[in-house]
């Protein structure tokens, strides 16, 4: 259906503007989004450099920001160049997520690429692309087939983006290893990762600069919203944002490898989209697809043979220690009656899947040692665990399992028994895994976030949509909206997820984590976040540990934090004979629409969202540390209809710290032309389930 609009959308203007620095213009470009909220200029500076400055709605949103590269064995590319030529294009289509947050989604842009070429020898060749939307924009760039360069290593990319103002930002430090921070919450002119570098609880970090990773999201002092990420990682470094206080700018920094260089490319080829989400409601940064709208469109054609779910783990009792992933540590988890008894649970409750770790051998060697290579095979289970058995008794009672590889960060192990692993999995009809990279990257010449591993990321899961498998990698690259192109990729952790809480020695993630993720990481992609901790003190396993949340917000979450595979990740024992139980056994996991009802960036967030297939709608909000009311019209229901909301909300003394399984569960008959109080208490939540009565 795509609708390529003639290229009747391209101004040639002659401008005078007020710009920063001593950037004399000569020729400007620019491109409006369709309604012509979000516009791109491109000019090059006086050194004929290549810049680009935004707009939205009149107000300047980013300055003057210039690009560039630093290139191994040759001059930079950048200064010294001049537009050979144009070329516009517009895009108005509908595509269809095959599993998402919404049914349908709408791409409409405007696209403008600038050619270029360096005014003197050796005369290399750029292309930039921007592609505007109402909701933020994209660029790119592009480096053609072209005479005498064959191969690029990319030392730098310099890609500014220049603010106007000292905006108030939700960060974490750009770490190349791990993204398992905590959010902080500063001014642009305060931000500093390099004092997050001695984290306590994260062994494998590198932060070389005083640099964010992305999505970073801001607030203007107007009321804009901003977040900066990108779109289509391939065959590149995950891009960090290094941070000039004084300027208040941000510049490209790309993740390196121990070799010295950021990337390396045989020529022609594309870099990742960097993004700019623009928003005059917090919310509607939620509601945006600017991220997969800048990705390829489906390759793997039919994925029915996922099927979204919630799902149970044998799993949360090895982070509270109850039992172990290894056998000899004379207390292991994943045996064979076990996992029999989560597949009753589940069957019994509503609940499609069980993940089982620990049910390969090599767990006695894993955290702590440096000869990690061949220590897991990904097909051998412990002498306790009947593989076969497990899945022929899960397929009886419609349960399936979902598999797990921790492949201890060494992929080169990986990468040559991948396919010996996913072939079991088909044999067994097993259609989804949980990958893990804990440990520093072997070989040490490389990072997580790198170009190497970005490649060896890809490399599963195109090997594993082979196989008709689906991926929920934790310790992952970054979602950048690649789940379009490959709906295999279902899920990934690349946050502080809830399992920190079971061990963490901080006091675990505060009650504002979830309110900044919302807006943060989530603009990425579906988060395997793991809520539904009932036992929210985590007695008697680990006393001194808690979730900083009340029961109704581990409720909440289930609508919230979007993932097609939704955990219920308490022990199954927390869960019995608990009335709130039933939301997570009514939830849906599969979405036709999502729409955000009110939040603020770390305070609150209410999401509504409709389950495919059904009338059936559910609401969740949370807040952070601050207890506070919330009133949302009910219009999002379908007109003329009745429906049964269960509100399962805090208790009238509930609080995340001194009463937080304080809960109260009452029914209500409403319609679309009500409104509903919410009153959340400090690190509370509501979670609404509307089911409609039938006449
Ligand atoms: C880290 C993952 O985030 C966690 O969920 C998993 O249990 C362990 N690695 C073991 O693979
Ligand atoms: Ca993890």
């Amino acid at each position: 259906m795509k609708n390529i609009l003639p290229s009747i959308l391209f101004w040639v203007i002659l401008i005078s503007s007020s710009c920063k620095e001593d950037v004399k213009q000569s020729e400007a470009f620019l491109v409006k989004s369709p309604a012509e909220l979000v516009n791109i200029e491109f000019l090059l500076t006086a050194d004929q450099q290549p810049a680009y400055l935004v707009r939205f709605k009149d107000q300047l949103v980013l300055d003057t920001s210039t690009m560039g590269f630093d290139l191994r064995g040759m001059e930079p590319l950048g200064k010294g160049m001049q537009v050979l030529g144009t070329d516009t294009h517009a895009m108005d289509e509908t595509w269809e997520m095959p599993w998402g947050e919404q049914r349908k989604v709408v791409n409409k842009y405007k696209e403008l690429t600038v050619k270029l070429q360096e005014i003197d020898a050796p005369n290399r060749l750029m292309n930039i692309i921007f592609r505007a939307y109402d909701d933020g924009l994209g660029f790119r760039y592009e480096f053609p087939k072209q005479e005498g360069l064959n191969e690029v290593v990319i030392m730098d990319e310099n890609t500014q983006f220049s603010l106007t103002g000292d905006h108030n930002c939700w960060w974490i430090p750009g770490d190349w290893d791990i993204y398992e921070h905590l959010y902080n919450t500063t001014k642009f002119s305060e931000i500093d990762a390099i004092s997050k570098r001695d984290h306590p609880n994260l062994a494998q970090t590198y932060i070389p600069e005083n640099a964010v990773n992305t999505p970073v999201s801001m607030k203007t002092a107007a009321g804009l919203y901003l977040s900066f990420h990108e779109a289509n990682l391939t065959d590149y470094s995950g891009m960090t944002l290094k941070i000039d206080t004084e300027n208040l700018r941000m510049v490209s920094e790309l993740v390196g490898s121990g070799e010295g260089h950021k990337v390396k490319r045989t020529v022609p080829f594309m870099t990742p989209w960097r993004t700019v989400q623009i928003a005059e409601k917090a919310g509607d940064l939620i509601e945006s697809k600017l991220i997969v709208n800048l990705n390829e469109p489906n390759k793997l054609g039919d994925v029915s043979w996922f099927k979204p779910t919630k799902y149970v783990g044998i799993w949360w009792e090895m982070h509270l220690g109850k039992s172990s992933w290894d056998m000899a540590s004379g207390k292991h988890g994943a045996t064979t009656a076990n996992a029999k008894h989560f597949i009753d649970f589940a069957a019994a409750n509503n609940i499609g899947a069980l993940l089982v770790e620990g049910w390969n051998t090599g767990w006695e060697h894993w955290i702590g040692f440096d000869d990690r290579e061949g220590v897991f095979d990904f097909v051998t289970p412990y002498p306790d665990y009947n593989l076969e058995e497990v899945v022929a008794y899960g397929k009886s009672k419609g349960v399936v399992i979902i598999m797990h590889h921790e492949t201890s960060a060494a992929p080169r192990t990986y990468d040559e028994q991948m396919d010996t692993a996913f072939q079991l999995m088909h044999k067994l009809g097993i259609h989804a895994v949980k990958t893990g990279y804990v440990g520093k990257i072997i070989p040490n010449t490389e990072y997580h976030h790198g170009q190497w591993m970005v490649n060896h990321y890809r490399r599963v899961i195109e090997t594993a949509a082979k196989y008709e498998i689906a991926v929920n990698a934790h310790e992952p690259i970054k979602d950048t909206g690649t789940r379009r192109t490959y709906p295999n990729e279902i899920a990934r952790e690349g946050l502080r997820g809830q399992e920190f809480n079971a061990w963490a020695t901080d006091g675990g993630n505060p009650p504002e984590h979830l309110p900044i993720i919302a807006f943060t990481r989530m603009l990425a992609g579906p988060i395997d976040f793991t809520p539904g901790i009932f036992n929210i003190k985590l007695d008697p396993y680990k006393a001194e540990n808690q979730i900083n949340t009340t029961l109704a917000q581990q409720l909440a979450l289930y609508v919230v934090i979007y993932s097609p595979v939704q955990m219920a990740a308490d022990l199954p024992e927390f869960y019995v004979g608990q009335p709130a139980f039933q939301f997570i056994r009514d939830v849906g996991v599969d979405w036709e629409t999502t729409k955000v009802l009110n939040g603020e960036i770390g305070d609150f967030v209410t999401i509504a969202r409709q389950e495919r297939g059904t009338n059936k709608w559910f609401v969740g909000s949370i807040t952070d540390e601050n207890a506070r009311e919330l009133t949302i019209a009910l219009d999002f229901l379908e007109a003329s209809k009745t429906y049964e909301a269960t509100i399962y909300a805090d208790g009238d003394n509930a609080h995340w710290n001194d009463n937080p399984t304080d809960i109260k569960i009452e029914k209500k008959t409403v319609d679309n032309h009500q409104q509903l109080k919410l009153k959340l208490a400090a690190g509370g939540g509501v979670a609404i389930s509307f089911l409609p009565v039938e006449e």
